[in-house]
């Protein structure tokens, strides 16, 4: 029996600067994207017909029709006429519903796994183009390394990166809706207009001054966020007086410490200590985005 195996890495924004609603109900972004390194694996086997198990941090997330991933193989085997099956395993490790965009990682990976498991030889531009269809942040999750996304977020330009940075990501046990977080970014402020650009954050991205970038990392829902989730704001007011940047990823309630590599893990054992109601997680970025680990036949 043939089975692929694959890995897709978490995301943190290191800008995310929101305009107006649109009238498709999305927001053009100017969004910076760096993929770190906490994995969600994903193993797909040939099968007769579709099926999903999840374990890791997702054991409760529903394995049907609104999962992502199945989503994903449907359109796959609707985009190419094919009739094949998988049987799906995903081990995830990237927080749910934490602004880091595991469900996305999740549709990435099924993506590139049944792409190479039903022999379709579709090539990266047609699997980013139906990345997009399955969520701003999938064609991200794709790609991986560093990248600009304008537009929903899914047209990229990557940039090159001039260093290694270290993470600390203080995860939540309880997650935050994104279209919730929107919807009170519309409340608060109903006459955004274009997003501001994140051009000084892409060239300080290209050196390895820390400082340089961390003064440019900006989130517009950091606010809106925070006005939903009481702890955001308590946790940020404290980590103020901290002189390491600290920053929401993406729509939260992820709060992501930006520090150099190699201080990422003894910073994390502090943090965790700090904070007991969050688990700390160490990282560093940028990463490869979705890859393939394993072909058995
Ligand atoms: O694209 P995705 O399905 O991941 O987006 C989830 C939700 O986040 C959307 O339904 C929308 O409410 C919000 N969103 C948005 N503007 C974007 C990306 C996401 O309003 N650029």
């Amino acid at each position: 029996m043939k089975s692929v195996f694959v890995s897709a890495p978490a995301k943190v924004n290191l800008a995310l600067r929101v305009g107006a609603r649109r009238p498709d109900g999305y927001h053009d972004l100017d969004t910076v994207f760096e993929a770190v390194d906490i994995f969600d694996d994903l193993q797909a086997d040939l099968a007769p017909d579709l099926r999903l198990e999840i374990s890791g941090l997702g054991e409760n997330l529903p394995v049907d029709e609104s999962n992502l991933v199945i989503k994903a193989a449907h359109l796959l085997q609707k985009a190419t006429n094919t009739q094949q099956g998988a049987h799906i395993k995903v081990h995830k490790r990237i927080p749910v519903a934490g602004g880091m965009a595991g469900g996305s990682a999740d549709a990435a990976a099924a993506l590139l796994a049944l792409n190479t498991l039903w022999d379709l030889e579709l090539p990266d531009s047609r699997l980013a183009e139906l990345a997009g269809e399955l969520g701003s942040d999938v064609p991200f999750a794709l790609l991986g390394g560093i990248a600009r996304g304008t537009s929903r977020g899914e047209q990229l330009v990557s940039i090159k990166p001039g260093t290694l940075h270290g993470w600390v990501f203080l995860t939540s046990a309880t997650g935050l809706s994104t279209p919730e977080v929107f919807h009170c970014f519309d409340e608060m402020f109903p006459a955004a207009g274009d997003p501001f650009a994140t051009t000084q954050l892409c060239q300080a991205l290209t050196g390895s001054d820390l400082s340089a970038i961390a003064q440019e990392m900006v989130n517009d829902l950091a606010a809106p966020a925070a006005a939903l989730r009481a702890d955001i704001a308590d946790i940020c007011a404290e980590l103020a007086e901290f002189p390491g940047k600290t920053i929401l990823s993406g729509s939260g309630p992820t709060i992501a410490i930006f520090c150099a590599a190699e201080a990422a893990e003894s910073l994390a054992q502090e943090m965790q200590e700090k904070f007991p109601s969050r688990t700390a997680i160490a990282a560093i970025g940028p990463v490869t985005g979705a890859h393939i680990r394993r072909v058995e036949k």
